[in-house]
């Protein structure tokens, strides 16, 4: 598996997934103790920091809400049912054997179809509840004292119990989700970090190996432009010419590459190539720096860039001190 580092959360994010974290989990824990349910903090404590900490979260929320309009990241949540299917197949088959991610992250695209829907239903339905139903509640009699009437307390107290319970379940499955990358600590550093190895695909791979392949090949790598000037070449290429840096070839005509007498077998196979022929093997005599010469072997093909030839290019192996080949 081939990886690149890539930056999937920006501060704010980090920060605000952090805070949001802790302040549900504080919210929970304080709020499950005013519903009677265990004692941690003291009944009266509790309610206090409860409220503390509500208005921390509508502080962050309107932050949250801020940042994600003014910087386009809200579109990361718009459901999307393409590979939704593929998305629950993984996790409830395919996870436990190994199968590899039906999506990738990516900077644009971090979240996938389930994580989508998951977290857009907690945006704009769970926690606006929680938020909603938590100031009402909060609130009651100074509301009731304004004439405004809802539904009784008990009523409120029910919503925000109910979705007090969804939280703490997407809690518990959100942090068994979040440790199921490779290692299992990847996810949780990313959100740390803000950068994640993200996996690349085959053609990414070929796309950054090809052209270091070329540039670290023992074989002599040139590129010729429709006109005969020379537009590159690899450093194995500047080794069997003797030459030290491509600034001294490139931008010059190839012809400097051959004796005078040479000069139309040059342009004969350039013609040949811009035809759209390729040539296997043909030994060639250079010419190389301060004069020197040397024989090499050479592959000529067409370039083709946006479908025209462009040019021509191959490879040279030296075969001065080699048989010549039958
Ligand atoms: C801005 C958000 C919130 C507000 C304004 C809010 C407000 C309140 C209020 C006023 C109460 C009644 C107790 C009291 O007097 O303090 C309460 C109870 C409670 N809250 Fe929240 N809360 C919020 C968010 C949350 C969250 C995120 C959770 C859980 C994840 C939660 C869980 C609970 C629970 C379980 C109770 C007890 C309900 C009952 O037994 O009636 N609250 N909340």
């Amino acid at each position: 598996m081939y990886t690149r580092k890539v930056k999937l959360y920006s501060g704010f994010e980090r920060f605000w997934h952090w805070t949001q974290a802790l302040l549900i989990i504080f919210l929970a824990l304080s709020g499950f103790e005013v519903h009677g349910v265990y004692t941690l903090f003291g009944y009266e404590k509790a309610v206090i920091w409860h409220d503390y900490a509500a208005w921390a979260f509508l502080v962050l929320i309107v932050f949250a809400i801020f940042w994600h309009i003014t910087t386009g990241a809200w579109r990361q949540y718009i459901p999307t049912t393409r590979f939704i299917k593929a998305q629950l197949d993984y996790y409830l088959f395919g996870i436990f054997r190994n199968v590899p991610h039906p999506t990738r992250k990516t900077t644009l695209s971090k979240l996938n179809p389930l994580q989508r829907l998951t977290y857009f239903g907690l945006k704009v339905l769970v926690i606006p509840v929680q938020v909603i139903s938590g100031f009402l509640y909060l609130y009651y009699h100074q509301a009731e004292q304004a004439g405004l009437h809802f539904s009784s307390l008990s009523g409120i107290a029910l919503w925000h119990t109910f979705g007090a319970f969804l939280l703490v379940a997407f809690l518990f499955f959100h942090i068994y989700l979040a440790t199921t990358g490779t290692p299992w600590t990847s996810n949780i550093k990313a959100m740390i970090t803000g950068w994640e190895d993200v996996e690349l695909s085959m053609d990414e791979v070929k796309e950054e190996a090809y052209p270091n392949v070329v540039k670290a090949s023992e074989m002599g790598y040139y590129f010729l432009d429709r006109d005969g000037y020379i537009r590159d070449v690899n450093a194995a290429w500047l080794r069997i010419y003797g030459y030290t840096s491509a600034g001294e070839v490139v931008g010059r005509h190839s012809s400097i590459t051959r004796n005078p007498e040479d000069a139309p077998l040059l342009k004969d196979m350039l013609d040949q190539v811009l035809a759209g022929e390729k040539i296997e093997s043909r030994i060639v005599e250079r010419v190389g720096k301060d004069g020197q010469q040397g024989k090499h072997l050479l592959t000529a093909h067409p370039v083709y860039i946006s479908g025209e030839i462009a040019g021509m290019a191959g490879f040279i192996v030296d075969v001065k001190n080699k048989k010549e080949p039958v």
